[in-house]
Formats: C-alpha cells, structure tokens, sequence
C-alpha cells in the first residue's frame, strides 16, 4: 500500500530517538516517499537500505538545509537540545523555518513542549515560545504538538531514587501528563502525513496525570524497595546537578522543569493523542510493569558501582 498521496514528507533530526521512531512508523505505514536529515548520514546505512533518502542538513549550517529542503511538501522539525551560549537552540529552529518557506515546504510539524511562555532570559520555555511565534509569524501552515514530559526521561532517574531510597524533588507530588516518546513519536507520524493543512497546536500528553512520588512507590514495590520523596529548594538541586558534573545551561534546564512541574504546568492532560493518532496513549504505570526487567538490571549496576561490597 501507498500512503502519502504522492507527497515528500521530510524528518529532521532523524537520527535520534525520536527521529528515529518517526520514520519507522512512516515506512511502517506504508508511507514511500520519506526523506531523513541528519548531521550524520554516515550513521544512517540502515535507513537508507529501508528505502528511506538521506540527506545531510545541520541546523547550524544554513546551506545544507536550502539543499536538504528541496521537493519537499512536509517537513518535521525536531526541536533540539540546548547548548552553553543557550542561543543557539532559536537560531536553529528559526533557520529551519526560515529554509522551509525558501524551499516551498508546504507544512512544517514542531515538536514543542507543554505550557511554552516567553522569560526574559532565553530558556527551554522561551525557546518554544519563540519558535511557535515564528512559525505564526510565517507564511506556513503547520501543527504545533506541545509534547508533555517523557516518562521514559523520569524512569531513567528511578534506578538512583530506588538505590538509595530516596526520591529528591521540588514537588514529587505535582502531577505531569506523562507520555511515553513512542506516543510522541506516532503523534508525528501521525501530524507529518495527515492530510489537512491549517495551524494547529496539539497538547500530546498521556491519558492521565500521574505524580513522580507514585510513580516511585510503585516501582519501589516492583523492585521490593522503599523510597521516600524529599522536598528539595531549587538552589540546592541546582547546586547537587552541578556536583554531578552536568553542565550550567544543562543543570538550569532541568531546575526550570522542575519549576514548571512545581508551578502545575506540566499537569497537562488532552485528548489530542488519540483525536490525531485514533489510538489511546500508553499508560505510565503499564510502561512501567514492562520496563521492569530493566530497571532491575539498571539497580543492579548502579549498586556495584556506588556501594562497595562487604567484607
Ligand atoms: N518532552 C520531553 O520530556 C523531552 C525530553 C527530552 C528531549 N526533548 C526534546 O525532544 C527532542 C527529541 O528527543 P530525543 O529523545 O529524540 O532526543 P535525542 O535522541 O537527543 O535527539 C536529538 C535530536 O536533535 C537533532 N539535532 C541536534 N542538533 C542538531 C543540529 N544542529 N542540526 C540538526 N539536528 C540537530 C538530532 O539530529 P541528528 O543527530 O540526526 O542530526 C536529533 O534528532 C530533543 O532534541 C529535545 O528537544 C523533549
């Protein structure tokens, strides 16, 4: 079967996670014409044999995306990680928008985040806030999927909260519209070969909103442990993410999540996912049971290498 009425639809950024799972889902579906850009073609072999075209493009590098754009009808613009100035992230977003509309990209799909609000400094909020406007400012039509928290991001942090009991927060008991990124994955599948046009933004969130403590409990009494919340002050988990060697820009990123938890933004819950996807979005908790085989393992490495044996 062929879906995609003829048309070229573009990811961008494809060789992450997220990336890579759209275009999965696209050659999965049935969809011919896929293109994938990526600083690292080279990494891409396996993507090329499944029939996919790869193409270079570096956001930061403007004349890779007039080429990498051309004959394309739909384009699916991955947002990308901050960096030390913290300005390069807008640039990018901004040169690809701007490259799109050159090319004649008919539509361009943004992977924002819940609750973007401009801040007088740059930040992860500011961000998507800039590049939603800019995407209004344009002459595009485009879907907007402001993508909640990815569990799969707060499991990797259980093995350290389940090895020493403790679950350190601003607000454990703040609830957050988890989804998994697979669900966000197939909400951009789903956005990048639709057939409508038009402007619209799509809060993809899990069904429910679920708070980090429970979430801990019951993966506690998966794994035969006991882990209590502690309430943390933003400067002092600030403070203890540089100890662990994060970088500045990475450290503030995460305390302003924190802070947007805390403040009930990311308590986001829609019905969006399934209105575009026709599916329900995967359960937390569900995830979770079947994630367990690894978490398990995770703990187990985690304590061999913190704690030191006994005599
Ligand atoms: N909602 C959430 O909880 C959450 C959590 C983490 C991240 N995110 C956001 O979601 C995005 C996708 O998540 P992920 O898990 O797939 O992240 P990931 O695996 O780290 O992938 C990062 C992506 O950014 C692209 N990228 C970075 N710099 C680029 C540049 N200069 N030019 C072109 N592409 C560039 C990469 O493309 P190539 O390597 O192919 O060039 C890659 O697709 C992240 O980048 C981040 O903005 C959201």
């Amino acid at each position: 079967m062929t879906v995609g009425n003829g048309r070229t639809l573009l990811v961008a950024g494809a060789n992450g996670r997220l990336g890579r799972r759209v275009v999965e889902l696209l050659r999965a579906g049935g969809t011919d014409q896929v293109v994938a850009t990526t600083r690292s073609p080279e990494r891409a072999a396996d993507l090329l044999r499944g029939g996919v075209e790869v193409r270079y493009a570096d956001f930061d590098v403007p004349d890779s995306l007039e080429r990498a754009f051309t004959g394309v009808d739909r384009l699916l613009l991955i947002s990308t990680g901050s960096d030390p100035t913290r300005r390069r992230r807008l640039a990018r977003h901004r040169a690809v928008i701007e490259a799109a509309q050159r090319r004649g990209v008919a539509h361009v799909v943004y992977t924002s985040i819940s609750s973007p609000r401009p801040t007088p400094e740059p930040s992860l909020y500011d961000d998507h806030w800039q590049t939603e406007q800019c995407l209004a400012d344009s002459a595009l039509d485009w879907t907007v999927l402001r993508n909640n928290l990815y569990a799969d991001q707060f499991f990797d942090t259980l093995p350290v909260a389940l090895v020493f009991g403790k679950l350190t927060t601003i607000a454990p008991a703040a609830p957050v519209g988890y989804v998994l990124r697979d669900d966000c994955a197939r909400a951009a599948a789903a956005a990048l070969s639709a057939e409508t046009g038009g402007r619209r933004v799509l809060d993809i969130t899990g069904g429910t909103a679920i708070d980090r403590q429970t979430i801990a409990t019951v993966a506690g009494e998966l794994c035969g442990r006991e882990v209590a919340a502690v309430v943390t002050e933003p400067v002092v988990l600030r403070r203890n993410l540089l100890g662990l060697g994060l970088w500045e820009h990475v450290a503030d990123a995460l305390v302003d999540i924190e802070l947007a938890v805390a403040d009930g933004r990311h308590a986001v819950v829609s019905t969006d996912f399934e209105d575009l996807t026709g599916q329900r979005p995967r359960a937390v908790l569900d995830a979770l049971h079947e994630n367990l085989p690894t978490l398990l393992a995770d703990c187990a490495s985690l304590r061999r290498r913190t704690i030191p044996a006994g005599p």
